[in-house]
């Protein structure tokens, strides 16, 4: 089946404090990073940028401007997908540590008869409803997944579950609100999502293999 990657980078890093996916990590920017393990999982990859910016990493298919929210930015890459394309993987930039092995993961799944595909880990923290310093309840962690990127769909259903341009935090929602068959496979803890400036120490870490220098 022919795979084709979106790898999301338009985001202004608003937490961060600016767009982190452009940010120095061990000699390449982050977003070079997730470009081109993409890039070596999937035979085609969209970047999604923001407005005025070149891309300068890794060879991709196509790169396109981005939109105001996550959903938009994945709407314009979906646009720049060639039409050949069988599974379409949504990655952030900003996920600089997924690996190839995560990749095949996700489109091995949809290949299997998924919808979507997601990887998750188990939620080990204890999860509370607050509202302003005020605990409302205590979540029953059972059953709780924390989802990462890349995720994988059979790309009619993507397209379908864009189609009336919906907002979500993720693709899958999209999918799960349509009904779709949405799989988890074991997500990585090594795949963080870059947040934080600390985030960026810990990727630092964990790319040369525990020395943080
Ligand atoms: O903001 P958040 O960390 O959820 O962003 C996840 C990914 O989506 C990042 O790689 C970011 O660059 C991207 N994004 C985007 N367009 C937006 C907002 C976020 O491509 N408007």
């Amino acid at each position: 089946m022919r795979t084709c990657a979106i790898v999301v980078a338009a985001g202004a890093g608003t937490r961060f404090g600016a767009p982190k996916q452009f940010v120095p990590l061990r000699g390449a920017r982050v977003a070079h990073h997730a470009v081109a393990v993409a890039g070596a999982s999937c035979d085609d990859v969209v970047v999604v940028l923001p407005a005025d910016t070149t891309w300068d990493g890794p060879p991709v298919t196509a790169s396109v401007t981005g939109g105001v929210t996550r959903s938009e930015s994945v709407r314009c890459g979906l646009a720049a997908v060639p039409d050949d394309a069988d599974v379409i993987v949504v990655h952030d930039a900003a996920r600089p540590l997924a690996s190839s092995a995560l990749f095949r993961a996700v489109v091995a799944a949809v290949e299997t008869g998924a919808d979507g595909a997601v990887p998750a880990l188990p939620v080990s923290d204890t999860v509370k409803q607050v509202e302003g310093d005020r605990v409302v309840e205590t979540v029953d962690r059972d059953g709780l997944m924390a989802v990462q990127t890349p995720q994988a769909f059979r790309a009619e259903v993507l397209r379908k579950a864009h189609a009336e341009a919906p907002e979500a935090t993720d693709d899958a929602a999209l999918v799960e609100a349509l009904g779709g068959a949405v799989v988890v496979v074991d997500g990585d803890p090594r795949n963080i999502k870059i947040t934080t400036a600390l985030d960026l120490e810990l990727a630092m870490a964990l790319l040369s293999g525990g020395d943080a220098a």
